[in-house]
């Protein structure tokens, strides 16, 4: 069962929202999401409390240093997809939670400042590798994009991104109300209702193509005669 962290140094990038977007899709389409909110803020733990039980969807609240890896031990006979929510920081709970990942996704808006934030993770990953030789799967996803542009400045974040081999996925996540609302109101966006927020069937349509593209990016377990072998069918970067 994949672990998948969302970092970036520098807080507002959008970590939270794409967080919970992944893991209300991935339990919309039927896996068992373990949520694990990792930041003091406990954002996605408020969230949950509006929510209520909601199905294939465990979150765990008051996570520290100390009790990470015994949750991601406990819950993982019952875990499709571990989900963490990370602080805007580089501090010990967030380089643990990273190397305990098998992809972090790192939302970037399109601004100089969380390109800042995203480039210390980055270089954190690239410390991991040369010092410890752990190499860490990791994307960056454009964040709060205004669906009908493509601007200069988000294909020039890309292009720089690309060319220093790290993976740009190709949906970006829109700026939506649909987003926000959620935190105001709980739920997913399978139970907000279309007719008090605008844009609600664009918003399913953004989240749903992000998590299939994140989904397609981690290893497929196949079993055949008793040995399992994994594929990886990560994309490399362009
Ligand atoms: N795609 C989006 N569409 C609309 N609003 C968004 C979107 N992404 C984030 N926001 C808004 O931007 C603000 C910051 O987003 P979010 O909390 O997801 O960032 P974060 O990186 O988790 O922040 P922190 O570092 O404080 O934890 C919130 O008010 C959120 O509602
Ligand atoms: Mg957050």
């Amino acid at each position: 069962m994949p672990v998948i962290s969302f970092a970036n140094a520098k807080g507002g990038a959008g970590k939270t929202t794409a967080a919970l977007l992944l893991a209300t899709e991935l339990a919309h389409s039927g896996h068992r999401v373990t949520l694990i909110d990792a930041d003091p803020q406990r954002w996605i733990s408020q969230w949950a409390q509006m929510s209520g039980p909601l199905r294939n969807i465990e979150v765990i609240s008051e996570v520290s240093l100390a009790s990470l890896q015994c949750h991601l031990r406990e819950m993982a006979a019952q875990t499709d997809y571990f989900i963490i929510d990370l602080a805007g920081a580089r501090d010990a709970l967030v380089t643990t939670a990273i190397g305990l990942s098998d992809h972090v996704m790192i939302p970037v808006q399109g601004s100089a400042m969380d390109a800042k934030g995203a480039a210390q993770i980055l270089d954190l990953l690239a410390m991991m590798k040369d010092k410890a030789n752990l190499d860490i799967a990791h994307s960056v996803v454009l964040t709060r994009v205004a669906s009908m542009v493509t601007t200069k400045a988000l294909v020039a974040i890309k292009g720089l991104l690309a060319a220093r081999g790290v993976n740009v996925l190709n949906t970006p996540i829109n700026e939506r109300t649909a987003f926000k609302e959620l935190f105001e109101v709980g739920g997913t966006l399978h139970t907000l209702d279309p007719a008090k927020v605008s844009n609600v069937d664009k918003a399913r349509e953004n989240a749903s193509a992000f998590a299939t593209e994140v989904m397609r990016l981690m290893p497929v377990r196949v079993v055949r005669s008793g040995l399992p072998r994994v594929f990886s069918f990560r994309r490399q970067a362009a």
